[in-house]
């Protein structure tokens, strides 16, 4: 159930939304100075807001990038007009009724976060991914270029849709250019589109894709692998917001926002002179950097449930609906290279082979089943490693003294009663 805040003088408006939510905050302008700051409004899904207030229009200005708001009360059709002009997601036009609520509800239910579990469609509850829906809401909220960085498989691609989505933009187009290994060429007519008999084949004219996402995104993925002359290309669309269809002469205006995908070090590539400086510069305003599954372990029991509902329905003949903690247990102790690409592939081919309701360890792969054991943690409790050395050190002056205790406390210094104490404590066999 979404959490709602509502802003109005009005009392009853509470009592209408709260079958409809798990908290409901009423607010109204007289209590202007308690109006929640940003980092409060995370906390709520959707807004209500009363437009026959006088002072919606700071209200919505304050919330309208935050969350969705839901503009009611409008005392004429020209308030309802200007509330949609100024950012209003929705306008609630006659009175406020429950029926009305729930159909708007559901509407905007896509955009809801969920925050304890995942943002859009992005899951993660570590405190390093939460960081990271931080920087997304930020980056929608203003017209800057992102650079979103991260190794391979750490979800780059839903980060930058999630921005697009959360963005004023989100009802013009969101354009994929997938940059890694397609030759100039093939990327400048992808991009800025062709003229009629521009080259050999090209019989008919098109639109690439700026022209298409002229007010939206476009996501430039796997920006490192693109060619220092494409690179001259695209710092000038991003500069100027300007281009020309190959094999035409006329210059094309376009409004996109730029968002870059790598998982290349582009600092590193400018120092060796194969990416440009200016467009790095450009690209990265803002940067989200995605965390390794490594360094987010904590995630994978979440991402697993995902991925097990995501892929079940592909099974016609049983339904899997769990994993058992033996299981969940092997998918903790792997290092994930790949990240949550890997992790999914393995949920993916676990899926089609298991053979019951409940996903066993037998049914992961080899991969899994070949893992050594992950340490708990790379600095270990000093007690803990006192105690593992000191098992060690008597272990093999125990060895050396065929098992004899008094010759083994002698080789180790200390009285024979000690060392029995010790044997005791560290539980080792003799
Ligand atoms: N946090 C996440 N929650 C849910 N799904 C995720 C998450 N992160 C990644 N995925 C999924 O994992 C897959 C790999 O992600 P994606 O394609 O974005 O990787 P990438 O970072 O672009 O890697 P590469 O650099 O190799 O292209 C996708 O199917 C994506 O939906
Ligand atoms: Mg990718």
């Amino acid at each position: 159930m979404p959490k709602i805040l509502v802003i109005s003088d009005s009392k009853e408006i509470e009592s209408l939304l709260k079958p409809f939510c798990s908290e409901c905050t009423v607010m109204g302008q007289k209590r202007k100075s308690q109006h929640p700051d940003g980092v409060l409004l995370d906390r709520y899904d959707i807004a209500f807001l009363d437009l026959s207030l006088d002072e919606w229009r700071d209200s919505l200005l304050q919330l309208r990038q935050r969350l969705p708001v839901v503009g009611f009360s409008a005392a004429e059709i020209a308030v309802a007009i200007e509330a949609m002009q100024l950012g209003v997601s929705d306008i609630i036009e006659k009175s406020l009724t429950r029926k009305a609520i729930e159909q708007t509800i559901a509407k905007h239910k896509r955009k809801f976060l969920t925050h304890s579990e995942g943002f859009d469609e992005i899951i993660g509850k570590s405190v390093l991914m939460q960081d990271v829906f931080g920087l997304i809401k930020k980056a929608a909220l203003t017209e800057s270029n992102v650079l979103i960085t991260g190794e391979s498989g750490t979800g780059k691609e839903p980060v930058a849709r999630a921005i697009h989505r959360w963005s004023p933009r989100s009802q013009k187009s969101f354009m994929t250019i997938n940059c890694s290994a397609i030759p100039d060429t093939l990327l400048e007519s992808e991009l800025f589109g062709f003229e009629k008999g521009a080259f050999t084949g090209a019989n008919y004219t098109k639109k690439g894709i700026l022209e298409l996402a002229d007010g939206g995104t476009v996501f430039f993925d796997e920006i490192g692998d693109v060619s220092p002359l494409f690179q001259t290309k695209v710092l000038r669309v991003i500069q100027e917001g300007e281009f020309m269809r190959v094999g035409g002469a006329r210059v094309h205006h376009v409004d996109v926002r730029f968002i870059a995908a790598t998982n290349q070090d582009l600092k590193a590539l400018c120092r060796k002179g194969t990416f440009r400086e200016d467009l790095y510069y450009r690209l990265n305003v803002i940067n989200i950097h995605l965390p390794t599954l490594r360094q987010r372990m904590e995630d994978v029991p979440l991402l697993v449930q995902h991925f097990i509902r995501k892929h079940a329905p592909k099974r016609k003949d049983i339904l899997i609906r769990d994993i058992s903690d033996d299981a969940l247990t092997m998918l903790m102790n792997y290092p994930y290279p790949g990240n949550v690409r890997e992790l999914e592939n393995i949920i993916e081919h676990t899926v089609s082979f298991t053979s019951g309701p409940e996903i066993l360890p037998s049914s992961l792969p080899q991969v899994l089943q070949q893992s050594p054991p992950r340490k708990r943690s790379a600095t270990p409790k000093m007690r803990e490693a006192v105690a593992a050395y000191e098992k060690e050190l008597i272990w093999a002056a125990l060895q050396e003294a065929r098992g004899n205790i008094s010759k083994a406390a002698q080789i180790l210094g200390i009285y024979r009663q000690q060392l029995q104490r010790k044997i005791k404590q560290l539980r080792i066999a003799t």
